[in-house]
């Protein structure tokens, strides 16, 4: 846990952070950073944000990943516009993450290899029957088959971090690829 007066000296340190945090959420379920909120843009134009698992966070190739079923709304959203974002509220240390990511999304052999690493129980996530967001007469008209063939990885390319510190002083930057990575200090 982060004292409420720990001081960030560098940029480089504060973005060491950002991504030290969402690679504590890969690896531990419990943590803020395993369930962000992914935003993407609808048919209708306005911003949808659902929650997620955080698969994967790799600092050196800024790439995040998502694990989906291909025939959600938020593929077929991704594929008519891949600029989506990622949030998430980690209260112990008091930092706020806000990524820019454009996404491609992998299915078939491609991903073959993570699919073989879904436990067995979780692969029914991926396959529903009707396909998720089509209505139902009952609650429980639904079948879940596991379908490899649906199974989907949102393989994000971040563009830009925004990281919000909420400690006795505030503190706050913007990161972004173009200026790879090298980050400002912004007014909090
Ligand atoms: C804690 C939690 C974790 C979730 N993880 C995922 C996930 O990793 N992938 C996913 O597609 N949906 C996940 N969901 C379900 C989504 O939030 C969403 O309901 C579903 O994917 C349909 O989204 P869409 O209609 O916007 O495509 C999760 C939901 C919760 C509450």
């Amino acid at each position: 846990m982060t004292s409420p007066d720990t001081e960030y000296a560098s940029l480089n340190e504060f973005y060491r952070v950002a991504w030290d945090q969402l690679g504590r959420g890969v690896a531990d379920a419990k943590h803020p950073a395993r369930t962000p909120t992914l935003a993407t843009i609808s048919a209708n134009g306005f911003p949808t944000q659902r929650t997620v698992v955080l698969r994967a966070a790799d600092r050196l190739a800024s790439q995040v990943e998502i694990h989906t079923d291909s025939l959600t709304p938020k593929v077929e959203e991704l594929r008519e516009n891949n600029k989506a974002a990622l949030h998430v509220w980690i209260r112990k240390s008091m930092l706020q993450l806000r990524l820019g990511v454009c996404f491609d999304v992998l299915t078939g052999l491609e991903v073959a290899d993570r699919w073989n690493a879904v436990p067995p129980t979780s692969r029914i996530s991926y396959g529903t029957q009707p396909v998720p967001g089509k209505a139902i007469t009952g609650p429980f008209d639904y079948e879940k088959p596991a379908e490899q063939a649906r199974f989907a990885v949102l393989k994000g390319h971040v563009q830009q971090i925004e990281v919000l510190y909420l400690g006795t002083k505030h503190q706050r930057a913007l990161y972004k690829r173009i200026d790879d990575w090298s980050g400002q200090w912004i007014s909090p």
